[in-house]
C-alpha cells in the first residue's frame, strides 16, 4: 500500500505540473481550449482523486492518528499523521472545485485561468507538504 502510494505521487505530481503549465500557455498564449486541455483536466482529477483513496487507506492501516498527543511533539511524526493528509485532502478539493468551475466558463482564456488558478494553488500545496526525505 506504502509503495502503490509512494509510485503512484509520481504520476499525481508529473500530471499535476504537466495541466499547470499546459493552462498558463493556454492562457498567455491565447489558445482554443481543445479536448486534449480537458481530458489533461479529468485525468489529473482522477489520479489525484485515486491517491486520496489510496492516503486515505494507508492512514488508517498505518494508524497513524494513535497516540496523537505524542506524535503532535514531532515534527515529523506530525507531518505524516497531520499535516500531509490535512493539506493533500485540501489541494485535492481545490482540484475538484477548479474542475467544476471551469466547467461553467464558455471562454478559452477562462478555463485556462481557472486550471491556472485552482490546480496550480493545489500543486503549491502538494509541494509543501510531500515528505520529501522519506520518498527519495
Ligand atoms: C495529492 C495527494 C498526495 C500525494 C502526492 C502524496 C504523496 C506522498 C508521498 C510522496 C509520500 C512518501 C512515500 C514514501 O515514503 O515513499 C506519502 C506518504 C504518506 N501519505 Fe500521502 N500523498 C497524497 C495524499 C495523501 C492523503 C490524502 C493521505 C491520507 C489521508 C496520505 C497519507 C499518507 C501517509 C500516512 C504517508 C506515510 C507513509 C509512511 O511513510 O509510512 N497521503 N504521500
Amino acid at each position: 500500500m506504502k509503495e502503490i502510494h509512494s509510485y503512484w505521487a509520481y504520476i499525481v505530481l508529473a500530471i499535476l505540473i504537466f495541466t499547470v503549465v499546459n493552462a498558463i500557455i493556454g492562457l498567455s498564449k491565447k489558445k482554443q481550449f481543445t479536448d486534449k486541455d480537458l481530458r489533461l483536466g479529468l485525468f489529473t482529477l482522477i489520479v489525484s482523486h485515486i491517491q486520496l483513496l489510496i492516503g486515505v487507506a494507508l492512514y488508517i492501516y498505518e494508524g497513524r492518528y494513535a497516540n496523537i498527543a505524542e506524535t503532535m511533539k514531532v515534527s515529523e511524526a506530525r507531518l505524516l499523521a497531520l499535516e500531509h493528509p490535512l493539506v493533500m485532502i485540501i489541494a485535492i478539493v481545490l482540484i475538484t472545485i477548479g474542475w467544476s468551475k471551469h466547467k461553467k466558463k464558455a471562454e478559452a482564456a477562462a478555463k485556462f485561468k481557472t486550471f491556472a488558478i485552482f490546480y496550480g494553488a493545489a500543486l503549491f500545496l502538494v509541494l509543501s507538504r510531500i515528505p520529501w526525505s522519506n520518498w527519495f
